[in-house]
């Protein structure tokens, strides 16, 4: 145990990192992985793919020509990271799924130029992702403190400290469309939980388009989002001691008209079994057998209206960029 401060330390700190992963239930993946793998359509969550190869590879896939919502959403923060300070008078910015913040420094800029800002609390799964954040923060911006929680934003929510003041909680990068739509109603509640009256909620949601530019998104012409999609089974390999061959796969991406999400399988190019040898599991894969790695839901205003009334959220502004490629949504806490 480390030692306790004082309120005053505590509030004089600058850098402070808190983790709630721990080695046996380290990012619940050999609990997932015995339920995703034994069912009837293979499946696993998308949390897992974010090692620091992983998180590396996603670096890589905001950068593609490809990959239009990193761009959409940074270049809607831009116009309108002005009035969002000025509207939320946000004094603390929690961030869930924070990953690099390449965007965040929009906001926080914003805030600062607002002379609000005060405090920084990312959230994120990735050790190293919330620890090198803290620290390029910390010195890009004299004055910030910087609350890191290392966690699953399902399950720790509540080690997420009180708000000092008006806050805004941001979960940007379209991630809430990683969830299928029960899940997704489910965190949105538990992240309304984290906001009081005075509070915003600012989410980005990607908007539905053509199927061809929604699939280009996710199947880009140099192979990275493939090779981030085969990433989840060198982690399966390195963390639960698997023999999977990832090239033993194919990256498949497509548009499910029905749903209105993309989803990313790894397809097995031949028939074969692999040992999870952590979890003495043998994995059966047919030939051409898939296995479901991540959906990516596409909103239109009228879902993300529905989700968030779901969820007990009024929304305060719709931002989108001009071709209307993503949207931001301002929201807050339904008055009663
Ligand atoms: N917000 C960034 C990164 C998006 S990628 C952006 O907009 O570009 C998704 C991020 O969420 C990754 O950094 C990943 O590590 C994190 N993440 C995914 N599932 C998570 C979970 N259940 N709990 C906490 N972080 C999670
Ligand atoms: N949240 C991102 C999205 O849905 C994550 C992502 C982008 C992703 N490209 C991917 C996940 C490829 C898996 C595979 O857009």
């Amino acid at each position: 145990m480390e030692p306790t401060s004082s309120p005053r330390q505590l509030a004089r700190e600058t850098i402070r990192i808190e983790s709630h992963l721990d080695g046996t239930n380290e990012r619940s993946l050999a609990d997932d992985v015995l339920d995703g793998l034994t069912r009837p359509f293979k499946e696993l969550p998308p949390k897992h793919f974010y090692d620091a190869r992983g998180a590396d590879l996603f670096d890589q896939i905001c950068d593609l020509p490809e990959y239009y919502p990193t761009r959409a959403e940074r270049a809607i923060l831009e116009e309108r990271a002005a009035e969002i300070a000025e509207l939320t008078g946000a004094v603390e910015l929690v961030e869930l799924g924070s990953g690099t913040a390449a965007k965040t420094r929009v906001l926080l800029d914003a805030l600062q130029a607002a002379g609000t800002l005060e405090r920084y609390i990312p959230v994120d799964v990735t050790e190293s992702m919330v620890r090198d954040c803290a620290k390029t923060l910390t010195s890009e911006y004299p004055g910030l403190r910087v609350h890191g929680v290392i966690g699953d934003f399902e399950r720790h929510l509540d080690r997420i400290p009180p708000a000092a003041g008006p806050r805004i909680v941001a979960f940007l990068g379209g991630t809430i469309g990683n969830f299928p739509p029960g899940s997704r109603r489910r965190v949105l509640r538990q992240i309304a939980g984290l906001l009081g009256p005075g509070d915003h909620l600012l989410m980005g949601t990607d908007l539905v388009k053509d199927p061809r530019v929604l699939e280009a998104a996710y199947d880009d012409s140099q192979g990275v989002t493939a090779a981030f999609n085969r990433n989840v089974l060198h982690v399966l390999n390195r963390e639960l001691q698997a023999d999977f061959d990832p090239e033993d796969f194919d990256h498949v991406a497509l548009f499910d008209p029905h749903n209105e999400w993309i989803e990313m399988r790894l397809r097995a190019r031949r028939e074969h079994t692999t040992l999870v040898r952590d979890l003495d599991l043998p994995v059966h894969f047919d030939a051409g057998e898939e296995l479901r790695t991540e959906i990516s839901a596409k909103f239109t205003p009228e879902r993300l209206q529905s989700d968030l009334t779901a969820a007990g959220l009024e929304l305060v502004r719709w931002l989108t960029d001009p071709d209307e490629l993503f949207a931001l949504s301002l929201s807050r806490i339904h008055a009663h």
